[in-house]
């Protein structure tokens, strides 16, 4: 699970200093979806990276799994990146020369030691993975021979290559169609069930909300308005 007590984020900005989350506390917990919607410049991806550990925050505390990434050497942090943390961003930047199954697998050469010895379970992994996003029959496809939402969907694959439990989820959607982004957000709900991850999910796609543990809004930093899925369900029976 992560969670974010009273977390303020700024930046430089001339002479002074932007507030990109305004003391923010937000919860995610294993096998639900946290959505985060609200306007462009609202602190949506300036929240995501700290939950990845890719900023520190300038006040409150993040945890992940109960470990303060606050706390963390650089190296510690991005050991806890690497072991607990996937990450979606918009773009897929898939490697241009790998196949989609390579896209995976490559994931395990990275970082750490072991690497050789571990190849057949992360081969095993990369083909089971794919398979749950619907590509096992792209496998050996390279990124031009495969559509947009194709590679979305190897890149949700590749952030789960080493079995994360937070998946951090930024605008999947933004370059599909209504129908193929509807479809990525069915995956993101579906893996995140089956893999057990705590995912928060920046999107303004509302066709698959009523599935959402919580839909938040975030606005000039702060979150102005949550949503807990039974509150919105005894809503939706109202009407
Ligand atoms: N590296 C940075 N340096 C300075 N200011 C930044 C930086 N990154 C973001 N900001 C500012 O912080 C605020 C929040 O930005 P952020 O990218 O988190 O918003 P967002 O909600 O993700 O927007 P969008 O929907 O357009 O992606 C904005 O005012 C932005 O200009
Ligand atoms: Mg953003």
């Amino acid at each position: 699970m992560i969670e974010f007590s009273d977390v303020t984020l700024t930046y430089p900005d001339g002479s002074n200093r932007v507030t990109a989350v305004n003391q923010v506390s937000l919860t995610a917990v294993a096998g639900t979806v946290t959505c985060i919607t609200g306007p462009s410049g609202s602190g949506k991806s300036s929240l995501l990276a700290l939950g990845a550990t890719l900023i520190q925050p300038d006040s409150g505390r993040i945890l992940i799994n109960g470990t303060d990434a606050g706390g963390l050497s650089t190296k510690d942090a991005s050991a806890l990146r690497r072991e607990q943390v996937g990450i979606v961003f918009q773009q897929a930047n898939l490697l241009p020369s790998l196949t989609a199954l390579e896209q995976l697998t490559v994931m395990n050469e990275l970082g750490t030691q072991g690497a050789r010895a571990r190849r057949p379970a992360a081969g095993r992994r990369a083909t089971e993975i794919l398979a749950t996003v619907g590509l096992a029959d792209q496998a050996h496809k390279r990124p031009h021979q495969l559509s947009g939402g194709q590679r979305q969907r190897i890149n949700i694959a590749r952030a789960l290559m080493n079995r994360p439990s937070i998946l951090l989820v930024d605008e999947p959607t933004s370059s599909l169609d209504q129908e193929r982004g509807s479809q990525i957000i069915d995956i993101v709900l579906d893996l995140t069930a089956s893999e057990g991850t705590s995912t928060l999910l920046v999107t303004h796609d509302t066709s698959h909300f009523a599935r959402m543990e919580r839909v938040v809004e975030m606005m000039d930093g702060r979150l102005v308005d949550t949503h807990a899925r039974a509150a919105r369900s005894a809503k939706s029976d109202e009407t």
